[in-house]
């Protein structure tokens, strides 16, 4: 990670601190490892983006309807999705520090280290011998065509940010830059970084946890904390949160936390679609907490081991399953882009190696500081679930479809539909929104230094969506600012101040992204105006108090 990006992150991460945003949990405990609580600007905003998605696929389609499962479900439903045998990571534990890591991660570490080390080497005899270093750096800046030919050469190699950087963005190629990336297709650095990735895919593949123990030792991997190489050997560790319930402590009572939403969904469809009398193709959809007990968590909310789901599962009939699974992949980042982030940040990422239940997957991923993130899944997740919870269960998970079939001129009758899954982490898409909003903006001019940061989120999101300040807190002013907010809180999340001055008011409310400061004046007792100010251009105009609620209104509305 360069440093930039690497400080960037770090300041996103204290100010959601400092402003209300997020917490770490038990922070007075020192805090529990990989959990997070949000504070109450946080809060407003996960509620908006969850609005902002419940909308999207609740209220704007006619054949999605939304549910709230509970978390515990009956033990055996995790036997039938396959979680209690499959749902594992494969985990090392260091035998001198204790220490538990993932295998597949240490591996994808050194993976990405020896990437880099061919990079360093590269860089270093190209910049020799052609004494050209600022030319170089440009020019690798420049280049954006060399990502495809590294994506292409390292495709399923999750290059770590440091390297994007120098292989990332594109233009014409000089000479040096030719010789630069020759050098890294023939350094042994990088030769054995392919091999260590296509031997890593094939033993994950395989579920061959002697061979990932032996590629551990082969590469020489060194205990990231004692620096020492006494492993035990590769286990499969289950990621289900698992307990007791009732008052006796035996086997049958065991329960799991879920780990996904998604099986609420399956296991209530039938009841969906009779009460609600619905037709295929029909989606369910859901909001709410998953639990995994992740063996290592990292950057802040993207590995939780409490988090939270955005699901929607649309049935289909079997054979249509790859057209509706299209239509979901276009959807989907078309609702992340509506929100006006740069399309450049998003990338497709195709799975090559599916999950037992898929026959084809993609993941949008978003270009976090620390490079390309998964944010959500689009699975097609053929009839799968559905087929094990009729064995398991014994209950027919058959629908009846009445519609013609045109080819046989009969009903297409009883099956069990095909699912398209579309699977977004609520608090990744949180820290997307909050990265892609903040900015630690240079205002100075040629008198004075001066500076904000702001979060440009999209006022729909925003936590709080006007400012209401009395210039002071005399001559009534505090009074009639009170009488207006109380009229706009009935629609808008509306926040009261009268401490400081109204400067520092401002970089306040910039800081949580409010995108409107109304001050009253003494203006305002006399004609009934205010100054309203705009968040990002920071222009300031004087309007009637009550056309406040529509110019609000028609910024902040869905
Ligand atoms: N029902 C399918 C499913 O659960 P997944 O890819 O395992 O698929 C979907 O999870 C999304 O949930 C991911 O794209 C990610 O955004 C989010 N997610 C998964 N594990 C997470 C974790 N430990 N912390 C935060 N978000 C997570």
């Amino acid at each position: 990670m360069s440093k930039s990006t690497d400080e960037l992150f770090k300041n996103v991460i204290s100010h959601a601190k400092e402003y209300g945003f997020v917490f770490p949990s038990s922070e007075i405990y020192d805090g529990l490892s990989a959990v997070y609580d949000y504070g109450q600007f946080g809060a407003e905003l996960k509620n908006n983006i969850k609005t902002y998605w419940w909308k999207a696929m609740v209220q704007m389609h006619d054949n999605i309807v939304g549910i709230d499962s509970a978390i515990f479900m009956h033990p055996k439903i995790w036997k039938a999705s396959g979680h209690v045998d499959g749902f594992s990571d494969p985990m090392i534990d260091n035998k001198d520090s204790k220490k538990r890591y993932r295998a597949d991660q240490l591996l994808e570490d050194k993976i990405a280290s020896l990437i880099k080390e061919a990079v360093d080497e590269a860089k270093n005899k190209t910049n020799q011998k052609y004494n050209t270093r600022i030319e170089l750096e440009e020019q690798i800046d420049n280049e954006k065509s060399t990502v495809n030919l590294f994506n292409e050469i390292v495709s399923g190699i999750d290059i770590n940010a440091g390297e994007h950087r120098y292989i990332n963005t594109p233009g014409g190629k000089s000479e040096a830059f030719n010789w630069f990336t020759h050098l890294i297709l023939e350094s042994d650095y990088f030769k054995k970084a392919i091999e260590a990735n296509t031997k890593l895919n094939e033993h994950l593949k395989n579920e061959d946890l002697v061979g990932l123990k032996d590629l551990i030792i082969a590469l020489n991997i060194k205990c990231p904390v004692s620096g020492t190489a006494n492993w035990t050997d590769v286990r499969q560790f289950n990621l289900m949160f698992s307990t007791q319930m009732g008052a006796v402590a035996d086997d049958a009572d065991v329960v799991y936390l879920r780990p996904e939403t998604a099986q609420g969904i399956f296991v209530n469809y039938l009841n969906v679609q009779k009460s609600g009398r619905m037709k295929i193709p029909f989606g369910i959809a859901q909001i709410g907490k998953a639990f995994r007990n992740e063996v290592i968590a990292r950057q802040f909310i993207i590995r939780m081991r409490e988090f939270e789901q955005m699901e929607m599962q649309y049935f289909v009939r079997p054979g249509t399953q790859k057209e509706w699974f299209n239509q979901w992949k276009e959807a989907r980042l078309k609702w992340h882009l509506a929100l006006g982030t740069d399309a450049a940040k998003y990338r497709y990422h195709e799975h090559v190696k599916l999950a037992h239940y898929a026959d084809a997957a993609y993941d949008i991923e978003f270009e976090f500081p620390f490079g390309f993130k998964e944010v959500e899944g689009i699975h097609s997740r053929t009839d799968f679930d559905l087929s094990q919870h009729e064995k398991f269960s014994g209950k027919k998970m058959q629908y009846f479809d009445p519609e013609v079939d045109p080819e046989t001129g009969k009903p297409y009758g009883n099956y069990v539909p095909y699912v398209i899954e579309t699977s977004i982490g609520l608090d990744r898409m949180f820290l997307l929104t909050m990265i892609n909003a903040y900015e630690e903006e240079d205002l100075s001019t040629e008198e004075k230094q001066d500076s904000r940061t702001v979060l440009h989120l999209h006022p729909c999101l925003a936590p709080v969506k006007a400012a209401i300040f009395p210039l002071t807190k005399k001559d009534g002013l505090p009074e009639k600012a009170r009488e207006i907010m109380d009229k706009l809180k009935i629609d808008f999340n509306i926040q009261y101040e009268e401490k400081d001055a109204i400067g520092k008011r401002y970089r306040r409310q910039d800081a949580i992204g409010t995108p409107f400061c109304i001050t009253v004046d003494h203006q305002t007792l006399e004609d009934n105006t205010v100054t309203i100010r705009h968040r990002d251009s920071m222009q300031q105009e004087r309007v009637p108090a009550d056309q406040l609620d529509k110019i609000i209104g028609d910024l902040v509305s869905w």
